[in-house]
């Protein structure tokens, strides 16, 4: 890493923080951590702020971003409706990695094409927290990568993908490593919009029924045809998913192949065969691939239950063209 990265690389102590929060309420971008990843923060208020965030991105502008606030009382006031869902979920699961999209109170500025609705969570992490406090400020943010690449779960990831971030709070790594789940709740049903860190088991217990996309089926499968879903999380090398890595066929990949597994299975990385801690090993170990220079990298398809749903719908979008 450059010297110039190592200087952005902040630690939250109070004056790492109150320069954070400076920085932030001057309508900047900063970049914390949160439990699931590292987030790209800017004043939510702010369209000047809010465009910087697009522009380090180099993110679509129709994409919307996620507002994140220290609490409860703090999320209802950028919604114009609170329904009940959100009140049950948001006591069960708050702070935590559950991002709720509800209509958007008219005094907040419509983020991206989400003209009549926000997405909203309070992150459960103690940095990111003091900073929302500090600022007093809704944060949008998404996570702090380049456009469609792997979203950072370390400071040192930010930095790599966005070099001129003016500052990353270091928080060490995210405990989750994928990104929360997102839930609309403007319909009749709860939809589910992202599979994430929270699984659908615990959402539906509080919830009810939840709607899935079209191309999920009930038992968790995932998209039936990954080359449809839209390229992102991905990293420099190309993804290839396979069945089983042992008797892949693997002329025609490009080398160096390096093999991404779980316990069971050979590979170059091999992680748990928990999804969850799978998952929170799965950026980094696609960071440590293509830092090692491969070209291609083989991937072991996890189980087809749905308490894998978050790391293969990832994983397909990885994969993606
Ligand atoms: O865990 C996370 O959610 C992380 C951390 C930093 O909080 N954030 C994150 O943000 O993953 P991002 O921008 O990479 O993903 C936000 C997702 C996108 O799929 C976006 O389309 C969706 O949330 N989204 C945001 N606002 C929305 C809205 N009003 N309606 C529907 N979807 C929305
Ligand atoms: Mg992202």
């Amino acid at each position: 890493m450059t010297t110039a990265a190592v200087g952005r690389i902040v630690r939250p102590d109070a004056d790492g923080l109150r320069r954070a929060a400076e920085l932030l309420r001057a309508g900047s971008v900063v970049a914390f951590p949160t439990e699931t990843v590292y987030g790209l923060g800017a004043d939510a208020f702010s369209a000047k702020a809010v465009g910087e965030i697009y522009r380090l991105k180099n993110r679509p502008s129709w994409n919307p971003l996620i507002v994140h606030v220290p609490g409860v009382a703090a999320a209802r006031e950028l919604a114009a409706e609170w329904p009940a869902h959100a009140d049950e979920l948001a006591a069960r699961f708050w702070p935590g990695p559950l991002t709720l999209v509800l209509r958007r109170a008219p005094h907040l500025p419509g983020i991206g094409a989400a003209n009549d609705t926000v997405a909203v969570r309070v992150p459960a992490h103690d940095v990111a927290l003091r900073l929302l406090e500090a600022t007093g400020l809704p944060l949008a943010a998404p996570s702090a990568n380049r456009s469609e690449s792997i979203s950072p779960t370390t400071a040192e990831h930010v930095v790599r993908s966005l070099p001129d971030v003016p500052m990353v709070l270091d928080g060490g790594p995210s405990s989750w490593g994928i990104e929360s789940t997102v839930l609309d709740l403007t319909g009749a049903v709860p939809r589910l919009l992202r599979p994430g860190a929270l699984g659908l088991r615990e959402l539906r217990d509080v919830a009810g029924p939840i709607a899935l996309p079209e191309s999920e089926t009930e038992d968790g499968t995932a998209r039936p045809s990954p080359g449809m879903s839209r390229r992102h999380y991905a990293p420099r090398a190309r993804v290839v998913l396979c069945t089983d890595v042992r008797d892949a066929d693997r002329s025609g990949l490009a080398e160096p192949v390096g093999v991404l597994s779980f316990e069971g299975f050979e590979g170059t990385e091999v992680l748990s065969a928990d999804p969850r801690e799978y998952a929170a090993d799965l950026y980094a170990a696609l960071h440590r691939l293509d830092d090692a220079g491969v070209a291609t990298i083989l991937v072991q398809e996890p189980p087809r239950t749905e308490d894998w749903l978050a790391v293969r719908d990832r994983l397909s979008r990885a994969a993606a063209k």
